[in-house]
């Protein structure tokens, strides 16, 4: 089915498709028969549950950030057999993000570029799509992270209290939190890698969660999403940071700014590049992620997934999860289907 929409969608501005999808997912989950009919479809009835950082996952494929920004359709996505969802990001307050167009796709090469730059209607509109614990709506077998980052206005050095402010927001809604600090697209985020920078960050969260953890009964794990593009020096200051503050886990990787593995090596266009240009870049990070601490920190899987052998890849380098996003848009939800009959 996917294969005659495609060309449909493809002949829309990305961005515009996109919110199309989304729109439309959210208006058919509505309806009982194909809530139904997706649920027969995509769904596994088998799972391989996966126990990662203290939580059982359904199973091992999640879909990676910045697909649901603003946690409109999770409902309707989990019913494509997703184990997790990681909405957002989500800044504190809504912004509007870079000016448009600003995603952009290389079909030949199932690749993307986007410098979104966090457009989103902010973090007390996420809080309220998803339900309170015990709430008559409870959401089914579904792990649901939220992936929060700072806003644009926010400088640098006061960049820890945004993602304070959405930890304390989401702390009882979701299953885990993942910091990013790792878009290219917010200028000046990622020095956020830097040790210095990251301890402190990462100091201030994780003794809010510990705070938030005693009066509300509830471990919740904070996982950080890093960038292919750090450097090993950088790298193993970052994991300094990451092991010293007993952050729960990592997420490899986010999109990249370079272009080494596209055939147009110069497409004109900044921003993050994702998809299947990526796949070593994100495999290799985690390889070294596992071997420096020793197989010892949770490592979620992404980047550049678009067949089961590729997540096999990511598996075998370290990683106990996978995500996809650009490998969604390119083969469409059979993806799921594939990677879970096969995994
Ligand atoms: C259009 C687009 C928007 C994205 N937005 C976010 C985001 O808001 N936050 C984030 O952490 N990652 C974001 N990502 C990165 C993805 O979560 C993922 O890390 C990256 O695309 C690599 O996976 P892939 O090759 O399967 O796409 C975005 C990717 C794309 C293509």
């Amino acid at each position: 089915m996917y294969r005659r929409i495609r060309p449909l969608l493809f002949c829309i501005d990305p961005e515009r498709a996109h919110n199309l999808t989304i729109s439309l997912m959210a208006a058919a989950g509505s309806l009982s028969p194909i809530r139904k009919f997706l649920r027969k479809f995509y769904f596994q009835k088998t799972y391989n549950p996966v126990d990662f950082a203290g939580l059982s996952f359904p199973n091992p494929v999640g879909l990676a950030a910045g697909y649901d920004k603003n946690g409109v359709s999770w409902r309707e996505l989990s019913l494509l057999g997703f184990g997790h969802i990681e909405i957002g990001t989500v800044t504190p307050r809504p912004q509007a993000g870079n000016p448009k167009p600003r995603v952009f796709r290389f079909p030949d090469e199932e690749a993307i570029i986007n410098r979104m730059g966090f457009p989103g209607k902010g973090a007390e509109f996420a809080v309220k799509m998803i339900p309170k614990p015990g709430c008559s709506q409870a959401r089914d077998n579904i792990i649901l992270g939220m992936n929060i980052g700072k806003n644009e206005e926010t400088l640098i050095e006061d960049a820890a209290q945004d993602y304070i402010d959405c930890l304390k927001l989401f702390y009882d809604r979701v299953d885990y939190i993942a910091v990013n600090v790792s878009s290219p697209n917010t200028i000046g985020l990622r020095k956020l890698q830097g040790k210095d920078l990251l301890e402190g960050l990462l100091q201030e969260l994780m003794s809010e969660r510990d705070r938030l953890q005693l009066e509300l009964d509830r471990p919740l794990p904070i996982f950080v999403k890093l960038s292919p593009d750090l450097s090993d020096h950088e790298l193993d200051d970052a994991l300094e940071a990451i092991t010293g503050t007993s952050v729960d886990g990592v997420i490899a990787a986010n999109t990249t700014i370079y272009r080494e593995n596209l055939l147009d090596s110069d497409p004109g266009e900044e921003g993050g590049l994702s998809g299947k240009p990526i796949k070593e870049l994100s495999t290799s990070l985690i390889r070294k992620i596992h071997r420096r601490t020793a197989g010892n920190l949770p490592i979620i899987g992404v980047g550049g997934i678009s067949s089961p052998d590729d997540a096999r890849e990511k598996m075998e380098a370290g990683a106990g999860l996978v995500q996809i996003y650009s490998g969604l848009i390119f083969q469409g939800p059979r993806l799921v289907r594939d990677l879970l009959e096969n995994l």
